[in-house]
């Protein structure tokens, strides 16, 4: 069988395919697993069994109890659409947020909504304005809508730097800001973040990416959406709730910025076992804290060995922290999957950095193993 074209992501000339090539990328969603995999020697997403794999953010405790029982429940009824399911989680989700049931948009992941997103609100007139270094899934969706990329570094202390934004581009469609950030794993501030809502174009609006945000303290944006803010706000179950191969996410919006988003990418059927795991988790009332502590845990023993062992990295409060590597990244990296750990990609504004997510304790420990061979060797 063969596997999805990863390669075509690294290759400079994607952004001058051909028109029939053009055509098929037009609507392409470009997730985070398609650019970790890009990134590695050979594109592919195929390793021994026993790899420790920090390269994508994923979460390796994988779905809840919870979660996994649902989804063995639902499967014998998974012969039909259940569009009612998905219609509950909505609601739940809605609640647990607290918007109405119009305020959410549930899709297939928070990719899908982040493209569509970009797709609805930039154009050659109306420009993209995203960190640097930050995520790039956005950044293809803006190239196929045509509009200018505004990439602005991210402040001293790796936040999103909004006046600078602002300034940048006075024609902006879309202002993007990814809480925490990926790849930094840093928080940007909500006053600064209002700071942006307040002052921006008119007819722009600000996309607050919250994929990573319950690993951290930081106060969601969602309150800028109850305020009839123009502001769209991303969430995904594929993080802290570690069901990334299931897909589940949401657009949280007033109902008149959820509709545009949906001409580019409407309403599709979901998955009915991501829509039961999804339910359950929300369901489970200890299931965040507890998700939360354990990474806080092992990042916290991570970052104390970096310590000791004399190793600088972006302090970060998300499941994932760029580590200097001292040389061109690239080069660590594969000598690290020699050892069998496959570390995460490299930012071009950060050359030497690259990008390790916080596994478990035991995968941190191969990683420290492999860590020390590759720097010592
Ligand atoms: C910043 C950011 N936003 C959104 C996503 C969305 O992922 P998914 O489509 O799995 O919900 C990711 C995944 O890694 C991400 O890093």
């Amino acid at each position: 069988m063969s596997l999805p074209p990863f390669s075509f992501l690294s290759r400079r000339s994607f952004l001058q395919a051909s028109t029939a090539a053009s055509a098929a990328l037009a609507l392409r969603v470009v997730t985070e697993p398609m650019l970790a995999y890009a990134a590695l020697p050979d594109h592919s997403p195929s390793h021994p069994k026993d790899a420790v794999l920090i390269n994508a953010n994923e979460n390796p405790l994988g779905p809840s109890a919870a979660a996994r029982e649902a989804i063995t429940a639902v499967t014998p009824q998974s012969g039909r659409y259940l569009r009612e399911l998905a219609d509950e989680l909505s609601t739940l989700f809605a609640q647990s947020v607290g918007v109405t049931g119009e305020q959410v948009s549930i899709f297939a992941g928070s990719t899908e909504p982040l493209t569509f997103t970009v797709r609805a609100f930039c154009s050659p007139h109306a420009s993209y304005v995203t960190a640097d270094p930050g995520f790039e899934g956005g950044l293809f969706a803006a190239d196929r809508a045509g509009a200018r990329v505004v990439r602005v570094p991210l402040t001293k202390t790796y936040a999103h730097d909004v006046k600078a934004m602002l300034a940048a581009a006075p024609d902006a469609g879309v202002f993007y800001i990814c809480q925490p950030n990926n790849p930094t794993g840093t928080l940007t501030s909500p006053s600064d973040i209002e700071y942006l809502v307040e002052n921006k174009p008119k007819n722009s609006i600000v996309l607050v990416d919250e994929a990573y945000i319950h690993f951290s303290d930081a106060p969601s944006a969602i309150e800028l959406v109850k305020a009839g803010k123009d502001v769209i706000v991303l969430r995904t179950f594929s993080k802290i709730y570690g069901m990334a191969g299931l897909r589940c996410g949401f657009a949280i919006a007033r109902p008149e910025l959820l509709d545009k988003l949906h001409n580019y990418g409407g309403y599709n059927f979901m998955p009915v076992t991501a829509v039961a795991a999804a339910s359950a988790s929300l369901k489970d009332p200890q299931l965040l804290a507890d998700r939360k502590r354990t990474n806080t845990q092992v990042r916290a023993e991570t970052f104390a060995w970096l310590d000791r062992n004399g190793y600088s990295y972006v302090p970060s409060v998300a499941n994932f922290f760029l580590l200097d590597t001292k040389h061109p990244a690239k080069e660590v990296i594969a000598a690290m999957a020699q050892q069998n750990v496959i570390i995460g990609r490299v930012w071009p504004a950060m050359p030497t950095y690259s990008r390790i997510t916080v596994g478990t304790g035991a995968e941190m420990e191969q990683f420290q193993m492999a860590w020390q061979k590759v720097m010592k060797g």
